[in-house]
């Protein structure tokens, strides 16, 4: 190689062949690492256009402006090439890169299997759209409840058992008077507090009960309340509105009954029955086809109502002459064990998709 203290041959046909030779190296790179080693070689610090560039000030007089032109032409025509070559290898790598990744978004695809809404969620919103349907409102309440709200507002004795901490689950500590919600019934309270008069309402949501878990009993439940309060309302009001939500859960062909009962916030009081959806009533008195979803007593037990005790209307300063209601509560288990043979509680909470998929459509 030629250095710059050597006399260097800046000949025309000697630059023209670095030229040539930098030329057919940059085209005979192949990839965008060839080209890099090509550029090294052919454009560098050491390549020999830098060194012929760098002789042309030991060329004496007249014939060094000669050589610089054509060192100077040369060294731009080796730029040029470098640069297009670049640009095309450059251009082409992209190209094959966007081919082999490339994406076939119509292909279809392993999809994760879905999953379904809770039984009890959907069950929750279809006894909601019952009465929505009739112009009822949603009404909601915290589930971590003031005893006051709880118990006392709704005419429970200070000793009543239900108070029990054996029966509800108090929130530490006990002198803050929380506790989590034994029932829905605390939301009548608190709807006859906020809303204006008449009220139609309906609570669906989570309770809680310090109750073992076990095939029949889960320590949080849910149920669905419901409250009127209206000039004129009477039992026979309470009745057809049980009525409807029964045959809009079991169909047309289901019998309630009431059955005398006692709730502290309802006067009179009455547990509402469902005819046994096995037996229709035949295993009474028929100790050759006993029924053990009614226990042979031809009813099942679905949930409580009544009267609105006028104490609970004038509490919330309701005027108990003018105005009277009906409110009723009934467990949403329940009402899914009876209506879709959901036979376990278990199953309810345990949170195994299948059990959700196996009821999916069938709450609707
Ligand atoms: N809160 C009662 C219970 O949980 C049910 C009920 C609601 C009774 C409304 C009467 C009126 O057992």
């Amino acid at each position: 190689m030629t250095g710059p203290d050597q006399q260097a041959d800046l000949s025309p046909a000697s630059i023209d062949a670095i030229v040539a030779g930098a030329l057919a190296a940059f085209a005979d790179a192949a990839s965008l690492a060839d080209l890099k080693v090509a550029r090294l070689a052919h454009a560098g610090d050491r390549s020999p256009v830098a060194l012929a560039n760098r002789a042309i000030g030991a060329i004496p007089g007249p014939e060094r402006r000669d050589a610089g032109q054509r060192i100077g032409a040369a060294r731009a025509a080796i730029a040029a090439a470098l640069a297009e070559r670049e640009a095309e290898i450059g251009s082409a790598e992209l190209e094959a890169r966007l081919v082999a990744e490339r994406v076939d978004v119509t292909l279809p695809v392993a999809l994760g299997p879905a999953g379904a809404p809770h039984p009890i969620t959907a069950l929750m919103d279809l006894m909601g759209d019952v009465f929505t349907a009739m112009g009822w409102e949603i009404a909601e309440g915290p589930e971590a409840e003031g005893e006051w709200l709880n118990f006392d507002a709704l005419n429970f004795t200070p000793d009543h058992p239900a108070r029990f901490t054996s029966d509800t689950l108090f929130v530490e500590p006990l002198d803050s008077h929380v506790v989590m919600r034994t029932h829905t019934s605390p939301v009548q309270i608190r709807s006859m507090l906020d809303r204006p008069l008449p009220i139609y309402v309906v609570c669906p949501g989570k309770t809680y009960r310090a109750d073992e878990f076990d095939a029949t009993h889960v320590p949080v439940f849910h149920q669905i309340e419901g409250l009127v309060v209206d000039e004129g309302i009477s039992l026979a009001h309470l009745k057809g509105t049980l009525d409807h939500l029964a045959r809009s859960m079991f169909g047309d062909d289901i019998e309630t009954r009431m059955r005398p009962h006692y709730f502290p916030f309802t006067e009179p009081s009455a547990e509402v029955d469902l005819k046994c959806f096995v037996c229709h009533g035949a295993s009474v008195g028929n100790p050759d086809a006993p029924c053990r979803t009614c226990k042979s007593q031809g009813w099942i037990e679905w949930g409580g109502c009544g009267v609105v005790n006028p104490r609970v209307l004038a509490a919330c300063g309701i005027d108990t002459d003018r105005y009277s209601g009906f409110a009723f509560g009934m467990g949403i288990e329940r009402t899914l064990m009876f209506r879709n043979n959901a036979a376990d509680m278990r199953d309810m909470v345990e949170g195994d998709v299948r059990f959700s998929r196996s009821l999916k459509g069938m709450a609707r």
